[in-house]
């Protein structure tokens, strides 16, 4: 059996820079035609000259004859201008703005630390339709971190969408039923992102053996009934959640630590992943929709034209990729039976 489906776009992708994105760029290129990417870099990407110019990397990181288009983003500080908005918007290649509350996740150093102070620069998203791509986590150290993003829905986004309530929003990698359900509520300038790996595994996962660093990310996952709860979404049909891999790679080395790394590696096998987690649902047939049309129509760009199949094959993913500074780089399920395979 195979399906042959429009080619997807990844509305969530990191890249990192230098060896590790030319490591990494290869995976995403052959499974998608477009990709978000994300601006947390060290230093983060916070201007439209600092994306061009790391957009130029990209392209030049591309292997030969290999067509792959960067959406770029801007990391949002408390002190982005205004006018740094409006060129973003004129631009023509960043097609998004990207919030990180102030150390809720992986060079998230400089982000917001209070939303407040950005108001004059939401009021110029909202009037010139940029998208406000969100990691919605509060990151108070008093509440549970299985809680985060329930909490975070109250504190900040309610608050913001009243304020700014034409503002276009993509809810990222959402994690929870109070999540699906508060996006399914919105009026159509909020979406969400799915992960693969949210809609494969909960929160045992981290835990089943003994501590698995590979299956940790940020949002956490989550239980059981959350994941349920985000197949029942992804699945639905409903044009506002689409696919958004948060493949973020790290080296072997930063996620086996005492203190290891958030992130899992899911940019080599991402479409045969979501295949299988579709296919769990009996939803194959909604998958097309999820993966390459919702994101294109949100973010305003033209559905791909070519088509990508997908077989069902088992096979073997490799237990590493080579990674930057001859480190290595595991995939989440790295050296196990996967049931769909991409054909190239
Ligand atoms: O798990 C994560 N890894 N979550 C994020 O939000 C950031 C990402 C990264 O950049 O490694
Ligand atoms: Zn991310």
């Amino acid at each position: 059996m195979q399906i042959t489906i429009t080619r997807p776009d990844d509305w969530h992708l990191h890249l990192r820079d230098g060896a590790a994105m030319a490591a990494v760029l290869p995976h995403s290129a052959r499974q998608f035609a477009r990709a978000i990417v994300m601006p947390n870099l060290r230093p983060p990407v916070t201007t439209v000259a600092v994306a061009g110019a790391y957009r130029a990397r990209i392209l030049a990181a591309l292997p030969q004859g290999v067509s792959f288009a960067p959406l770029m983003t801007l990391y949002l500080t408390d002190s982005t201008p205004p006018e740094e908005i409006r060129r973003a918007a004129a631009s023509g290649f960043v097609h998004a703005v990207k919030l990180y509350p102030a150390g809720a996740t992986t060079n998230s150093d400089s982000g917001v630390s209070d939303i407040g102070r950005c108001a004059a620069v939401l009021a110029v998203m909202e009037e010139c339709g940029l998208p406000l791509l969100v990691h919605g986590e509060v990151t108070d150290p008093a509440i549970d971190v299985f809680d985060r993003e329930k909490v975070f829905i109250e504190r900040i986004l309610q608050p913001l969408l009243l304020r700014h309530p034409r503002i276009r929003l993509v809810f990222e990698h959402i994690t929870t039923s109070d999540a699906a359900d508060f996006v399914r509520d919105c009026g159509d300038n909020v979406a969400a992102t799915i992960t693969a790996h949210h809609l494969l595994y909960n929160r045992n996962a981290i835990f089943a053996g003994g501590i698995r660093p590979h299956h940790y990310c940020l949002p956490v996952l989550k239980r059981e009934q959350h994941r349920q709860a985000l197949l029942g979404a992804a699945t639905s049909g409903n044009p506002k959640f689409f696919l958004g891999t948060d493949s973020a790679p790290h080296s072997q080395a930063s996620k086996e630590a005492a203190c290891g790394c958030a992130g899992c590696y899911t940019a080599a096998a991402a479409l045969e992943l979501y295949a299988e987690a579709f296919e769990s649902m009996a939803a194959l047939d909604r998958l097309e929709a999820f993966a390459s049309f919702h994101g294109a129509d949100f973010h305003r760009l033209p559905r791909n034209a070519g088509k990508i199949t997908l077989r069902q094959e088992e096979w073997l993913l490799p237990t590493a990729f080579a990674y930057a500074d001859g480190e290595a780089l595991v995939p989440l399920r790295a050296g196990e039976r996967l049931r769909w395979r991409l054909l190239d």
